[in-house]
């Protein structure tokens, strides 16, 4: 088949490369150069370095002969003639703080393909296409897009809402084996063609292949994401607030207890200091405005969300309540930038909100440690004399007052027995992931005071 996608980020990449590693002749379009070029460029450590996805690269360089990257607008016109599926993977972030998604990426990328579909096979429009959703937009944007369509004058189409459900750090391997694809659709022709982007897994008997409709398919994201988030706020907010609560109740023990139910299932016990990302927050904050806008009750959906916001400024506060810190003029050390491990992504990062409160606390240093998304912080925070960029964790922690583990890269684990032997000082740790919770008894002994999410204070 022929394909293009429109986006070329974290969805829009890796589904483009699963769809040319299934064979199809896949375009795709961005207006953004720089990750055109280092996606297009055939070169693994480039792809990766642009997009930290593992297999991404691979899976590229693989199919070079089947994908090509483009800013090129004429390159998408010529392709529209025989394209069979477009797939719109735009971004649609929150409008300031109302909940609302800013669908303006959407509609201006949508309007600029109307009209160049209504002028498709020289104005005649023979060639049937399918406009998919892959963007998580809300429950009616079928109608919007539509109406979009129409207003152009585009024929022979149909829409389809076929939401994203990757889950980043393993995009890749996640969309060679997913456990379910939802395609959203009205009309059985537009099935037809799904059936046949996704042949490798229409028949598969280990992906659940579900047909709803639009309306469902784009509902069922939202929810889901809405599903996960609350599991993680309940983990943060109640789980973990009971194990900082009561001496000797120990958070692993307590996963342990409640994650042998299969009713209660595994995912989503770990404590943290936030859930960042791209996805959960947003789209909380989206499902609560369509709540609200049809007059429902969103209260639960919101207290989700403030709950896990709540996490991050409990979490900082306790520097001041438990360890008795005066963060002016103290030496910081950020461990950690990314949202979470294995990926660059810092969207929503606590360690955006960390640096921040650090800066407005008036502490004298900041030595900020990460071993992918360096680059991506670096938009929010470029290097200067008091925020330095280290290249090793190690170096990271020297001289400072305070460490702040911020994100759960598996490599942060070794750093107990470094602080242990090393380190002249004994900072405040503040361990936001529980990453060094295997050596919390010998750090205490060694003299370092400990503040970690789901664990009361702890000192020698
Ligand atoms: N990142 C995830 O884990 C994830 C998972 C599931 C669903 N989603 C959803 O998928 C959508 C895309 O997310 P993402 O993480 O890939 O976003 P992203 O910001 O990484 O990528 C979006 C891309 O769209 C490009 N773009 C913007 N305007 C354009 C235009 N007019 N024409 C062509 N390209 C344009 C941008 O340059 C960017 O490269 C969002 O709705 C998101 O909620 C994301």
């Amino acid at each position: 088949m022929h394909i293009l996608y429109i986006g070329a980020g974290f969805v829009g990449a890796c589904s483009a490369a699963v769809s040319a590693d299934s064979g199809h002749k896949t375009l795709v379009y961005d207006i953004d150069e720089r990750k055109v070029t280092m996606l297009g460029s055939k070169d693994r450590d480039t792809i990766e370095s642009c997009l930290f996805e593992t297999g991404l690269g691979e899976l590229l360089v693989r199919n070079q002969e089947r994908i090509s990257f483009t800013t090129d607008y004429t390159q998408v016109t010529a392709q529209l003639d025989d394209c069979d599926a477009i797939f719109m993977c735009l971004p649609t972030p929150e409008i300031g703080d109302t909940g609302e998604s800013n669908l303006s990426y959407y509609n201006s990328a949508a309007e600029e393909l109307a009209a160049k579909l209504a002028k498709r096979n020289g104005g005649e429009q023979s060639n049937y296409v399918v406009i998919v959703n892959k963007s998580t937009v809300p429950i009616d944007m079928v109608d919007r897009t539509a109406e979009i369509m129409d207003a152009a004058g585009v024929k022979n189409y149909g829409i389809v809402s076929n939401p994203e459900f990757l889950v980043e750090g393993k995009a890749i391997s996640g969309s060679l084996k997913p456990d379910r694809i939802v395609v959203g659709a009205w009309k059985q022709e537009d099935f037809d063609v799904m059936r046949q982007v996704y042949g490798r897994f229409y028949s598969s008997p280990d992906c659940v292949y579900l047909e709803v409709n639009p309306k469902e398919a784009a509902a069922g994201k939202l929810l889901a994401n809405f599903y996960l988030f609350n599991k993680l706020a309940v983990c943060f907010d109640v789980i973990g607030r009971t194990c900082e609560g009561f001496d000797d109740v120990k958070f692993e023990q307590i996963r342990n207890i409640l994650s042998s139910d299969k009713r209660i299932g595994k995912w989503g016990f770990y404590d943290s200091l936030y859930a960042g990302g791209s996805c959960f927050i947003k789209d909380a904050r989206s499902l609560s405005h369509q709540l609200q806008t049809v007059g429902q009750n969103a209260q639960m959906v919101n207290e989700t969300y403030l709950a896990n916001k709540r996490q991050l400024e409990l979490f900082l506060s306790r520097a001041k309540k438990e360890g008795n810190i005066d963060w002016r003029g103290k030496r910081v050390a950020v461990v950690g930038l990314a949202f979470k491990r294995d990926t660059n992504d810092t969207r929503n990062s606590p360690s955006i909100d960390i640096v921040r409160f650090l800066q407005d606390e008036g502490v004298s240093h900041i030595n900020v440690y990460d071993p992918s998304a360096t680059e991506m912080f670096q938009y929010d925070f470029p290097p200067t004399e008091t925020l330095e960029y280290m290249t090793h964790e190690f170096d990271a922690v020297k001289n400072a007052d305070v460490v702040i583990i911020a994100t759960d890269w598996p490599q942060f684990r070794g750093l107990a027995d470094t602080m242990i032997a090393e380190l002249e000082n004994r900072p405040l740790i503040m361990d936001g992931r529980r990453m060094l919770q295997h050596r919390y008894s010998d750090l205490a002994a060694a003299g370092f005071p400990i503040i970690a999410v789901g664990s009361p204070f702890i000192s020698s």
